[in-house]
């Protein structure tokens, strides 16, 4: 990232991306600037008098795409080198109503009751590593807290996230922990492959819906709603009710799409099925194996 802010800030932020992103991580760069990666937004009544706090904000291509949307966006992230990458950015193209802060969201310096929506795009599943001293669920629901309060009353939260029991998951994908199938074990199972494997704790919860939801009631959020989405929340190009199976069939291609050396037998097997079964149960168990959600809920307006 030192390096990459030292191009930016000499040559500019779309030169050190194509220098140093582009040429190592292809599908990085194109995440850094798409655009259409907050195409999730239409799941909100957007107002041009929104104040957006987008939490974890990484490179801020969340907080510059919502930018035109709304009077003033709050980018917080608590890696010191992306907030700068964040403030070159925005300083470079010019845009006035984004605010980059590094700040971490268990202590943010940032007043209650002012944000009319919070983004946490990829963010939930990493909040435990911010303090250890507690369980990685306590930790996820002390800052859902946090967040709560930070929201106006009636405001409303955005969480894009993978699914735990994610069908992905069982064919084998990488969790967070950088290992295969560490969320579909038990937690302290799950604890000790990391500890074993990696020599650390296994510290990235992901839930189920049914997990998510009671996550978000005791943090106090009601509204809560789940939408599957293909071919990722990070490019959510298609999305849709959770439990809904027509979209999760037409769209098996995306989901199967193919790999550079084949599809595994396993995998085919699984797009078969998701082709033949009737719609209805592709739709109830989609709410348990769909790889990515998008979630939506809202601070009560009392
Ligand atoms: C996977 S990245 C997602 C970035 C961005 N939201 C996006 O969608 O492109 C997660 C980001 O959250 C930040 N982060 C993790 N814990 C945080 C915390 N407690 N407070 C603020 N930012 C945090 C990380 O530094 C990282 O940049």
């Amino acid at each position: 990232m030192e390096k990459i802010n030292h191009i930016a800030q000499s040559e500019g932020w779309r030169k050190a991306v194509e220098t140093i992103v582009a040429v190592k991580a292809p599908s990085r760069a194109r995440y850094i600037r798409d655009f259409f990666r907050a195409d999730w937004r239409f799941l909100f009544p957007l107002q041009p008098e929104w104040r957006i706090l987008d939490i974890g904000a990484g490179w801020g291509s969340l907080s510059v795409a919502l930018a035109s949307l709304c009077r003033e966006v709050i980018a917080l992230e608590s890696v010191l080198e992306r907030a700068r990458f964040i403030q070159l950015r925005i300083q470079q193209d010019a845009i006035s109503n984004v605010c980059a802060i590094h700040g971490n969201l268990a202590s943010p310096p940032l007043s209650s009751n002012r944000f009319d929506l919070a983004t946490m795009n990829g963010v939930l599943e990493w909040l435990g590593w911010s303090d250890l001293s507690l369980n990685t669920r306590s930790v996820q629901l002390d800052l859902l807290r946090q967040v709560f309060q930070l929201l106006k009353p009636g405001g409303h939260l955005y969480i894009g996230i993978e699914n735990r029991f994610a069908i992905s998951y069982w064919l084998g994908a990488m969790d967070h922990s950088y290992l295969s199938y560490t969320s579909l074990l038990p937690r302290p199972l799950a604890h000790l492959a990391t500890h074993l494997i990696s020599g650390h704790p296994y510290r990235t919860y992901t839930y189920s819906p049914i997990g998510y939801r009671s996550l978000l009631k005791q943090a106090g959020f009601s509204e809560i709603d789940f939408y599957g989405v293909m071919p990722t929340y990070s490019r959510p190009v298609n999305y849709w009710p959770l439990g809904d199976g027509i979209p999760l069939q037409r769209f098996s291609n995306v989901l199967f799409s193919e790999k550079p050396n084949g599809l595994s037998w396993r995998s085919k097997l699984v797009q078969k099925l998701v082709e033949a079964a009737p719609a209805s149960v592709v739709g109830f168990s989609s709410r348990f194996l769909a790889p990515h959600l998008l979630i939506t809920a809202r601070k009560g307006a009392h």
